[in-house]
């Protein structure tokens, strides 16, 4: 008999809370473990909201192997999606050790202790930061990867090699790894969403925050690359989307009868969108006018990078299907709603 239930690391977060919620759709059983460094009790609450459904959560870090050994003991999973993981590429320029700490430590215990358990099947968040700077757009998962741009980018690299170094060598053990592109939007429900600390990194919670009045003016990082408009080129993936690449990736892995299958897949759209396409068509999916100006490169970016996601097609049968326009009204419905705007 299949084994339906699921640990989710760092299910409270961004990727994980609406990744739980899909899981919990499809009727798999899910404990949740997080230590909340990065997000907060409310995406627990909201996601039992969404999905009228309660489910066993532990705040405790991953790092922690008597911790996490004692999740292990309690709970009979058959599978892990490993999301827990820090994900700020400029604190990681900073701080490489705190990168490698936690991210490194807390893929190492946790497969440690698949292996020490005979957990069967593990999932792990991976990025397109391992392709780097490509020579080649879109990139296919045959992409020779570049060096990684920052430290985190490396902890992506070396624990996509942990895991296939394990699955040689563990019998029974399975692994798939999924390389996000940009992941954006929020649940529809706008109960879950992205909910950055402090000033946000990325593209698109800064603009949502521009739009909010919390950020006087965006800064378009470059309008001097060699792209139609001069600026960056991204491939957005609605969250959502994303997050049911996992329950298809998950099906796929319970479908194998051995072990020692460790598989690849680019979540991505397909379709490379400038950061300017972004920022008009949140303009005009919410009929919003945003205050943005022109600034620097910012160090470390790359030109344009964008998936050709037809492995993930042919094999797990999942595509992306939120057009953008749709996924940048969600992440407005979130900003309004956390920021109790009418
Ligand atoms: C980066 C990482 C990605 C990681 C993600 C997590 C790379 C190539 N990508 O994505 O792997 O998962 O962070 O945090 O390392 N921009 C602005 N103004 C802003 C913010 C961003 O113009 O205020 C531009 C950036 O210059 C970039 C684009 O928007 O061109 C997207 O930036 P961002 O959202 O930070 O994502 P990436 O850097 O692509």
């Amino acid at each position: 008999m299949k084994n339906n239930k699921v640990l989710v690391t760092g299910g409270a977060g961004y990727i994980g809370s609406h990744t739980v919620v899909e899981l919990l759709n499809a009727n798999y059983e899910v404990v949740v473990v997080d230590n909340l460094a990065n997000s907060e009790i409310s995406a627990i609450e909201n996601i039992s909201k969404i999905t009228g459904k309660k489910f066993p959560f532990i705040q405790a870090d991953t790092c922690d192997l008597a911790s996490l050994r004692k999740i292990f003991e309690a709970h009979e999973f058959g599978s892990v999606i490993h999301f827990a993981a820090y994900k700020a590429v400029g604190e990681s320029v900073e701080e490489p050790l705190k990168y490698y700490q936690n991210n490194l430590m807390s893929f190492i215990n946790v497969i440690a202790l698949m292996k020490e358990f005979k957990r069967a099947n593990v999932i792990f968040s991976s990025s397109a930061t391992v392709y780097g700077d490509a020579d080649e757009q879109p990139v296919t998962e045959q992409t020779p990867l570049k060096p990684a741009n920052s430290p985190y980018g490396r902890t992506k690299q070396i624990c996509e090699d942990i895991l296939k170094d394990s699955v040689k060598a563990c019998e029974g053990l399975n692994g798939i790894i999924l390389r996000y592109f940009n992941p954006v939007g929020a649940h529809p429900s706008a109960l879950i969403g992205e909910l950055p600390r402090g000033v946000p990194n990325n593209l698109l919670p800064f603009i949502t925050q521009t739009a909010a009045g919390i950020r006087p003016c965006l800064k378009v990082f470059g309008k001097d690359y060699d792209t139609p408009d001069g600026t960056c080129i991204r491939d957005f993936i609605d969250v959502v989307d994303l997050a049911k690449a996992h329950i298809c990736a998950l099906e796929r892995l319970l479908s194998f009868s051995g072990g020692q299958n460790c598989e690849i897949y680019n979540v991505g759209t397909g379709k490379g969108v400038s950061v300017q396409e972004l920022i008009d068509t949140f303009e005009s999916a919410n009929n919003i006018k945003l205050n943005y100006v022109y600034a620097d490169r910012r160090s470390g970016d790359v030109p344009e990078v964008w998936a050709d996601p037809s492995k993930a097609k042919r094999e797990l049968g999942w595509q992306s299907q939120t057009p953008l326009c749709q996924t940048l009204k969600n992440a407005w419905a979130w900003q309004k709603n956390i920021s109790s705007i009418k």
